[in-house]
């Protein structure tokens, strides 16, 4: 798999099984050299739960007489450290006088092998010595030693072979890293002429990948609405019997950009419609730090702009619907204006076209399989 998702959270593919089990089988050789010949049996303390996998394929490569004992410990909630380790379960056996090789997943702050070290001495062991498949050097700030490490990492939160989010993602063979690609703002731009279902795709899209739509249209009348500046300006152009120009338009996207929270991402749908819009959108977002994650084009023959057209005309009764030459003004005006938009997003490897022949449910499931991707 190369990518999983869990709850809320996409993780992609960081640390395949084979390169795991190689670190272990380096981690076991280490161990068994230092304890060959021993005539005690030492402990092999595996911290518990995320650290079972790992005691597991480890405690099948020693070579000596050793013993299991378990605790269980907990200090993370969701994708970051409490900073307070609770302890859910106490050492399954007396560990007085033993030796004890600490079995962990992962050390990241170090807080748990620094509270472990004092429980181990508080209960007398003789020795401890710690080992980790996992360590995140750039996170950990204690003095306790790590003598066993099998694979360091960078301080990202991963799951997998073990490790978990939220309780789950153990099962994973492999290792997983939180893909930060999902935690971008989403910019799509759903493109396409006139009847190719942009607005009904457009509300099954925003409902599946919890986008905010955002139509020139309808953010027109809001902003009129609200009797913002940006609003009474569109409103005396509108009353004059003028289109609202382009800076107008871009103004309204760029606040709603801003001021719209909790969303994943934006859905435009009739912006861009010209190479300078797109230009201009291109623009804004780099000012921010964002980019147009992809355009979908949702793409139908002429006549069947005709005949949807109508069609609709006569269910919605949309004034700008009822007339052919209306009807055909429009599509020359999509193929002279805003086709050439394809050429401009083809060219940042941006455009991705959708066949928009079908029913609404084909043309959706189409859409989603693009769109799962990003
Ligand atoms: P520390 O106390 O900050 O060193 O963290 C140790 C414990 O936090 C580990 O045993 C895990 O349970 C958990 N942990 C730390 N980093 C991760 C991670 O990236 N994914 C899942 N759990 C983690």
């Amino acid at each position: 798999m190369e990518k999983v998702r869990l709850f809320d959270k996409t993780f992609k593919q960081f640390i395949p099984n084979a390169r795991i089990e190689q670190a272990i089988d380096e981690v076991a050789a280490r161990i068994n050299r230092d304890n060959e010949g021993c005539t005690d049996i030492p402990v092999i303390l595996c911290v518990l739960n995320g650290s079972m996998m790992f005691t597991s394929a480890l405690m099948k490569r020693l070579k000596f007489t050793c013993e299991l004992v378990s605790i269980k410990l907990a200090s993370y909630a969701g994708t970051s450290s409490t900073g307070e380790v609770k302890e859910m379960m106490g050492f399954t056996s007396d560990i007085t006088g033993r030796r004890v090789i600490v079995v962990e997943d992962i050390v990241d702050t170090g807080n748990t092998i620094v509270s472990l070290v004092q429980k181990l001495k508080d209960h007398h062991a003789r020795e401890v010595k710690i080992c980790t498949l996992l360590f995140k050097p750039e996170s950990y700030d204690k003095d306790v030693k790590l003598d066993y490490v099998g694979l360091s990492i960078p301080n990202a939160f991963i799951v997998g072979y073990g490790l978990d989010y939220n309780e789950v993602g153990r099962n994973f063979e492999d290792i997983y890293v939180l893909d930060t690609e999902d935690t971008k703002m989403k910019y799509y731009v759903l493109f396409g002429p006139p009847g190719a279902g942009k607005g009904t795709q457009a509300t099954a899209m925003v409902e599946r990948y919890n986008l905010h739509h955002i139509s020139t249209g309808n953010l027109l009348r809001k902003e009129i609405a609200a009797g913002t500046e940006l609003g009474l300006k569109a409103k005396a152009l509108i009353e004059d019997g003028r289109l609202v120009p382009d800076e107008v338009v871009e103004g309204m996207i760029e606040s709603e950009f801003k001021t719209v929270k909790g969303v994943k991402g934006f859905l435009l749908d009739g912006f861009p419609r010209t190479i300078a819009q797109a230009e201009a959108l291109d623009a804004m977002l780099a000012r921010s730090g964002e980019e147009v994650t992809s355009v979908v084009s949702i793409m139908i023959p002429d006549q069947m702009i005709i005949d949807r057209i109508s069609h609709r005309a006569a269910i919605e009764g949309r004034a700008d619907d009822a007339n052919v030459e209306i009807i055909k003004n429009r599509i020359e005006t999509y193929h002279a204006q805003t086709e050439p938009e394809i050429a401009y997003y083809q060219k940042s490897g941006k455009y991705n076209e959708v066949d928009g022949v079908g029913t609404i449910e084909q043309v959706r499931d189409r859409i989603f399989a693009l769109v799962d991707q990003f």
